[in-house]
């Protein structure tokens, strides 16, 4: 798969792959990574536990991949055909506020998506999908329609999901991600989380 250090994109074979991710039970897979503020935070929270960001966009990994930990990983790569060398490894996976094309993903059932998003989850993987407003209308949906449509193609794949729940603005306002502040301070900002 390729990866992502600063400007310099690589390729990472599973015998490299296996050696970075050797010792850590924790591994969490974030789709649609953007900037990877998310990332950075969530493997200096934990230090046992090996984060992976992963997006279509190799300008946007960039700037976070430049300063990454050691227990960190960007692999630039389209949500509808993620890296067979993850599959089976994530213990949690996370989109956060998606747009473009993993949006459309989700709302539309996207069979490389929900095939890939399958393939990489352990058995008792965690799952968490945040959207807002903006991006929904913008795909056509209102909030609450958009977000049932995703939690029904999560569920009719397999994703035990639970009841969606409303983002607060204080909860915006301290996600950390870039998107999460955004939208806290933009001009819609709705959104809400799905959990499975
Ligand atoms: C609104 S940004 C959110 C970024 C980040 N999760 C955050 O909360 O700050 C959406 C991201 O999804 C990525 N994206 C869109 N379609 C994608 C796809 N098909 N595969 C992978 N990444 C995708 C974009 O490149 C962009 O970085």
């Amino acid at each position: 798969m390729e990866i992502m250090r600063g400007k310099q994109a690589s390729f990472m074979d599973s015998s490299a792959l296996a050696g970075r991710i050797n010792g850590y039970n924790t591994i969490h897979i974030d789709i649609g990574t953007g900037d990877g503020r998310f990332v950075q935070h969530m493997a200096q929270a934990d230090s046992s536990r090996f984060v992976i960001g992963i997006d279509a966009c190799r300008e946007n990994l960039q700037e976070g991949s430049r300063r990454a930990q050691s227990n960190t990983l960007f692999v630039i790569a389209n949500a509808q055909a993620l890296p067979t060398g993850l599959y089976g490894l994530a213990t949690q996976i996370t989109i956060n506020f998606p747009w473009g094309s993993l949006l459309q993903g989700l709302l539309t059932d996207d069979v490389g998506l929900m095939f890939g998003l399958g393939a990489l989850a352990r058995p008792d993987a965690a799952f968490e999908v945040r959207l807002n407003g903006g991006a929904l209308t913008e795909a056509g949906w209102s909030l609450e329609e958009g977000v049932q449509q995703i939690q029904n193609v999560l569920s009719a794949n397999g994703f035990d999901m639970r009841p969606a729940q409303v983002m607060l603005a204080n909860e915006l306002k301290t996600f950390p991600t870039t998107w999460a502040k955004r939208i806290a301070f933009g001009r819609d900002p709705r959104a809400m989380m799905l959990r499975g």
